[in-house]
């Protein structure tokens, strides 16, 4: 139902000038739908490196950034320094700057709002951690952060959810397809009732955790499920089979 299927890369920390170099040379000659969109997150201080080595049919976003334009924030990058760069987009509320950060919804809804503000795409993600999933409160975790990042959100055609259960993420337990489209379906009904009927039948509901060339496919083919964030795999040239997944 949604836009273009959506394919995100997410390098996380890892990788050198030599090895993303070699990715990008793969991802640049690779054969890819014209029906997908493919952006790949990039460690900040390789923004630059990967947008002007990838190819233009590829985009790029940052993994992080902060709440504000400038000022004496050491450490943090602003939208502003990433649209510099030429780069489009930026991964916010991932569940490493949640959890090994320490990061909040609060501040995660400032960072969306100020990125859209920017003019920045943003893939906002959303999860639930393996004790949430048992204690059967998924559903209530993933709508609250939602709700958090809907808060914040004027313009919801630059806007990517991605759903990343933290039990899935780098762990090799891929959720079900069953698991990931009965999710996206409910945060899909959130949206209806809590956004608007238009927003919940256009917006991209990604899936995230350990994705791989074996299960994209039978992902892919889930009624709500349009498009991945990849990590691992992602650094691999098994990306472009993931990236192909609904061709
Ligand atoms: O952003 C990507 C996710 O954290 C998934 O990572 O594919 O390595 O499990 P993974």
């Amino acid at each position: 139902p949604a836009e273009k299927f959506f394919v995100g890369g997410n390098w996380k920390m890892n990788g050198d000038k030599k090895s993303l170099g070699e990715l990008i040379n793969t991802l640049n000659s690779a054969k890819i739908s014209g029906d997908v969109e493919v952006v790949c997150g990039a460690p900040s201080i390789y923004l630059d490196f990967a947008r002007s080595k990838l190819d233009a049919k590829i985009g790029v976003a940052a993994q992080n950034c902060y709440k504000v334009a400038k000022g004496a924030f050491t450490g943090e990058i602003s939208p502003a320094m990433i649209k510099d760069c030429g780069v489009g987009w930026v991964i916010l509320g991932h569940s490493e700057r949640r959890h090994v950060f320490g990061e909040s919804d609060e501040l995660i809804g400032q960072k969306v709002a100020h990125a859209l503000e920017s003019g920045l795409g943003v893939i906002a993600c959303i999860g639930e951690k393996l004790d949430e999933r048992e204690a059967g409160i998924t559903e209530k975790v993933v709508f609250e952060q939602t709700k958090v990042i809907a808060d914040n959100v004027k313009d919801w055609s630059k806007v990517v959810l991605a759903y990343e259960p933290v039990w899935a993420i780098g762990t090799g337990k891929t959720a079900s397809p069953q698991q990931a489209q009965e999710v996206h379906d409910k945060l899909r009904q959130w949206i209806k009732a809590n956004v608007s009927e238009a927003v919940a039948s256009s917006v991209r509901i990604i899936y995230g955790g350990s994705v791989t060339g074996a299960t994209c496919k039978e992902l892919a083919s889930q009624k709500d499920v349009d498009g991945f964030l990849v990590g691992g795999a992602s650094l691999k040239p098994e990306f472009v089979e993931i990236i192909n997944a609904k061709a």
